[in-house]
């Protein structure tokens, strides 16, 4: 049997990278409750979105993405029963922040070739149905258009978050007033192992979330309530020193491991055309700064299956992402509404997820590429 190729590789700064920060956190003797990594990292992070950005940028950590969306969504002060638009093709978290904070998803379609909820997509759905709220992903990496969906918000009144959980380095928060979530999962191009943070142009909703991330307790002296007593119900979602730790050290060779990762998608990308020549399809759009996967579309049902097979037979790794679609889950994940999806279930279809990683070699590429190009010619 070949070797083994598996559908990820995370990459993740070694432990001489991460030692100089460990050093400073036996100095301190702080590891969390937002300790002095923490600190330095959120001003690095704020440094690098402020290039992007003609107002003042506030950045938020978090333990996770997923607690990000679920605090970003507590502070907007919805009603309790909202319904929040979110694409079909998306994580489960996406779906699960919504109904855990109390609110209804409504799903919706995407676009056929960028894979997104897009605000021209959002806007159809507000002509039959009401919603107060909608998630737009950064799905795969790819990103949102900011300042469409600022007009967006602002023309319909509708609250807008993005969820940029894999897009580091790709979303910017050009438009401020759309507050952007990211993960420093142990996948992701930017990585703490575990992690994430909140992006936005409005310090007061940044503040509640890091408020909200520390059980709810409030700890500023201008809120007007009184100083470690809770003024909302929050959660523990605070990032400790030690992920900062590893945090930091990513950040210092992002741009290097998001140069690799971007060489290896165009070696990939040239590699499927010279096999498989126009048959894949790839998600349109912006390339990303930093991929961390790679999905392609490859025609029907039938194929898709074939190349399943064949891959399996010859030891690579595949995977449907974020698939069944969110609708398609459990008849008990409860409430739900569903709005037409008729590109999202076309693409449910015949899309499929490589292998991917900066660790794969050209005889690797060569494996999987060949292995889709047996699948496609099944068909015949
Ligand atoms: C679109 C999307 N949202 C949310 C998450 C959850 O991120 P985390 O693992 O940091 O909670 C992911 C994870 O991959 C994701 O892809």
């Amino acid at each position: 049997m070949s070797q083994p190729i598996p559908l990820l590789i995370p990459d993740i700064p070694n432990q001489a990278a991460i030692q100089p920060y460990l050093l400073q956190i036996d100095a301190n003797r702080h590891y969390s409750n937002f300790g002095p990594l923490v600190k330095s990292l959120e001003t690095r992070l704020t440094a690098s979105f402020q290039q992007h950005a003609a107002n003042p940028i506030h950045v938020t950590t978090v333990s996770s993405a997923t607690l990000g969306l679920e605090l970003t969504l507590s502070a907007l002060n919805l009603p309790k029963g909202s319904r929040i638009l979110v694409p079909a093709l998306t994580f489960v978290a996406t779906l699960t922040a919504i109904i855990r904070t109390g609110h209804i998803p409504v799903i919706s379609d995407i676009d056929e070739d960028s894979w997104l909820l897009t605000p021209e997509i959002a806007q159809t759905v507000l002509k039959e149905k009401k919603i107060q709220a909608a998630i737009a992903v950064a799905t795969f990496g790819h990103p949102q258009d900011t300042l469409s969906w600022s007009k967006f918000q602002k023309a319909s009144g509708v609250k807008v978050i993005i969820d940029a959980a894999s897009a580091f380095g790709s979303q910017w928060a050009t438009a401020t007033d759309i507050p952007i979530v990211f993960s420093m999962h142990a996948t992701k191009s930017l990585t703490a192992g575990e992690g994430g943070f909140v992006v936005s142009g409005n310090a007061k909703l940044n503040n509640l979330i890091r408020q909200l991330s520390n059980f709810g307790i409030n700890l500023d002296t201008h809120s007007g309530h009184p100083i470690g007593y809770i003024s909302h119900i929050g959660t523990n979602a605070k990032l400790s020193e030690y992920h900062a730790a590893v945090a930091h050290a990513s950040l210092d060779t992002w741009e290097y491991v998001a140069k690799k990762r971007t060489e290896m998608f165009h070696q990939y990308q040239h590699k499927l055309k010279e096999l498989c020549g126009n048959a894949v399809i790839l998600q349109s759009g912006q390339p990303t700064s930093a991929p961390t996967t790679l999905s392609i579309r490859v025609g029907s049902s039938q194929v898709r299956n074939a190349i399943e097979a064949i891959c399996a037979q010859r030891n690579i790794a595949t995977r449907r992402w974020y698939q069944p679609l969110l609708h398609h889950h459990s008849a008990r994940i409860k409430p739900m509404e569903v709005f037409s999806c008729t590109f999202a279930e076309r693409i449910a279809t015949d899309m499929l997820g490589l292998p991917f990683s900066t660790f794969l070699g050209d005889e690797d590429l060569n494996r999987i590429a060949t292995a889709v190009k047996d699948g496609l010619e099944t068909q015949f």
